[in-house]
C-alpha cells in the first residue's frame, strides 16, 4: 500500500505507537457517540488523563515554520508559516493552483517539503514518516475501498491495528451512528450517494482518534444542497469533539461559514490569517478583497489626510493607510454596502448614478451603478427585495448613492 493509500484508511497511523488502547469504548446506546467525543477531546487536549502534553488553550497544536515545497524548478510553498491551535478549524483558502493540497499534503508526511519545519503537539515531525504521524485525512474523491462494505471501511484501521471483533464492531457503529448512517453499515460504497459516502471518510478518517483531522475539499464533488447540509454536519462534528481541524477549500462561501480562522493563500504564500470577518470586513490586501465576497475596485488618489480624488469627486475615508497626498490608490468596497436610503445633504460621500443594469438574483439584486460624472466608473451594488420595492430602483433612472467612509478600504496601487 502506498503512503496515500495508508494515509486514507488509517492504518498507517494504527501502525504507530501511540496508545489508543488507554481509551475505553462505551456501549453504543443512548449516548452513541459520546465515547468518540471524549476521546478526540482528550486527543485534542482538551481534556487529562494520558499523560500526554495538554496544549494550553490558544497556544500552537501545529506550528508551521517557513516550509518550502518545490516540483523541479517550480516552487509550490514559499517559506510558509503557521500556527493552528488545538481545536480549531482552520481553512486554507485560495484559488487552484495556489498551493493549498501542497501545504496539507506536506503536513500529513504525504509529500514533504524541501525546506522548513513541522511541529505538531510539541513534537518535531518534520522528517517523520506518514506511519509515525497523527492524522486522519478525507479526500475530494472519498477513496473509499470499493469491495468493503461500509463498516469494513470506516473500521478498516482497527483491524490493521488487530483489535478484537466485538471492540472494532462497538466502534464502527458509534462512528456510523456519528455521521448519522447507523443503518447504512452492510452498504457498498457504490450503493450509497456522494454525501453518504463522503460520511462514510469521515467516520473513517475519525476512526483512530487521530488528534489532527485534515480535509482536502471534501464537499466540491458534492450538489449545493447536500452540501450546505454536510458543511453545517461536518462543523457541528468538529465542534463537539474539539478535534483540531484543517480543511481545503476554494469556495469563500464554505470558508467563512465553517471556519474559526482562515488562511487565504495566493501562489504558493499566504496572503492573510484572520477570522472570517475580519478576512471579510478588513482583507489586508487586492487579493483577498477580491478573493474573498465580491469588491468593486476604483482607481483614486489621495488628496489630504483621510481624502481621496474619485475623477471629479473628492470623498473621505476613515482609515488612509498613512499614504501620502498624491499617492495613486485602488479603492475597495462591498456590494451590500453602498447606501441608498436616508441619503440627504449631509450624507458624506453622495455621489449621483445611473442604474445600467439589474439583475435579479432572488433574495437580493445586483445592479450596475455608473457615475453620472464619468460613466465609465462603474459600482456594483447589491440591494434587498425590500429596498428594491420601497425605492422602486429601475434600470435606467438615477440614483443618488452614498459611500460610507469606513466601508472605503484604502491600498496602495502597487500592492
Ligand atoms: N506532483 C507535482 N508535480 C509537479 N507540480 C505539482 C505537483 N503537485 C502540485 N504541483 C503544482 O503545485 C502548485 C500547487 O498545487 P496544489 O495541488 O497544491 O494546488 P491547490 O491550491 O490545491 O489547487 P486546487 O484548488 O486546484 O486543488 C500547482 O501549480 C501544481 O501544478
Ligand atoms: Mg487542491
Amino acid at each position: 500500500m502506498d503512503a496515500e493509500a495508508e494515509s486514507r484508511t488509517g492504518s498507517a497511523a494504527h501502525r504507530r505507537t501511540a496508545d489508543y488502547s488507554r481509551f475505553t469504548i462505551s456501549a453504543v446506546g443512548p449516548t452513541a457517540g459520546e465515547s468518540v467525543v471524549q476521546m478526540a477531546q482528550q486527543q485534542a487536549g482538551r481534556t487529562r488523563g494520558n499523560g500526554d502534553p495538554v496544549p494550553a488553550a490558544g497556544s500552537a497544536f501545529l506550528r508551521v515554520t517557513d516550509l518550502v515545497k518545490s516540483f523541479g524548478s517550480f516552487t509550490a510553498l514559499k517559506h510558509i508559516s503557521l500556527d493552528v491551535r488545538a481545536g480549531e478549524f482552520v481553512c486554507f483558502l485560495g484559488p487552484s493552483g495556489c498551493g493549498k493540497t501542497t501545504l496539507l499534503r506536506a503536513i500529513a508526511g504525504l509529500d514533504p517539503q524541501n525546506g522548513g519545519t513541522i511541529h505538531q503537539n510539541g513534537r518535531d515531525i518534520t522528517h517523520a514518516p506518514v506511519a509515525g504521524r497523527d492524522f486522519g485525512i478525507v479526500f475530494q474523491s472519498y477513496a473509499l475501498f470499493p469491495h468493503l462494505t461500509v463498516e469494513r471501511n470506516v473500521g478498516y484501521g482497527l483491524v490493521n491495528r488487530q483489535r478484537g471483533k466485538a471492540e472494532i464492531a462497538a466502534r464502527v457503529r458509534e462512528l456510523l451512528a456519528l455521521v448519522g448512517l447507523h443503518d447504512q453499515g452492510h452498504k457498498y460504497p457504490v450503493q450509497l450517494s456522494g454525501g453518504q459516502q463522503q460520511r462514510v471518510a469521515l467516520a473513517r478518517a475519525l476512526a483512530t482518534s487521530p488528534s489532527l483531522l485534515l480535509l482536502d475539499e471534501p464537499l466540491s464533488a458534492l450538489d449545493a444542497r447536500v452540501r450546505v447540509r454536510l458543511r453545517d454536519e461536518i462543523k457541528a462534528l468538529q465542534r463537539r469533539l474539539g478535534v483540531t481541524t484543517i480543511m481545503v477549500t476554494h469556495d469563500q462561501e464554505e470558508a467563512l461559514a465553517m471556519a474559526d480562522r482562515i488562511v487565504v493563500m495566493n501562489e504558493g504564500l499566504i496572503e492573510q490569517v484572520g477570522t472570517p470577518a475580519e478576512v471579510y470586513r478588513h482583507p489586508t490586501t487586492p487579493f483577498v478583497a477580491d478573493f474573498v465576497g465580491a469588491m468593486t475596485f476604483l482607481d483614486a488618489e489621495i488628496s489630504g489626510p483621510k481624502r481621496l480624488r474619485l475623477g471629479e469627486a473628492e470623498i473621505s475615508c476613515s482609515d488612509d493607510r498613512g499614504l501620502m497626498q498624491g499617492t495613486p490608490v485602488r479603492i475597495g468596497l462591498r456590494p451590500e454596502e453602498i447606501r441608498v436610503r436616508n441619503v440627504d445633504g449631509m450624507t458624506p460621500n453622495r455621489l449621483s448614478t445611473h442604474v445600467a443594469f439589474i439583475d435579479f438574483l432572488g433574495s437580493f439584486c445586483r445592479a450596475r451603478l455608473e457615475l453620472e460624472a464619468d460613466r465609465s466608473v462603474a459600482l456594483t451594488a447589491d440591494f434587498s427585495a425590500n429596498l428594491m420595492r420601497d425605492l422602486k430602483v429601475e434600470e435606467g433612472q438615477m440614483l443618488t448613492v452614498a459611500l460610507p467612509p469606513e466601508s472605503l478600504r484604502v491600498f496602495a496601487k502597487a500592492s
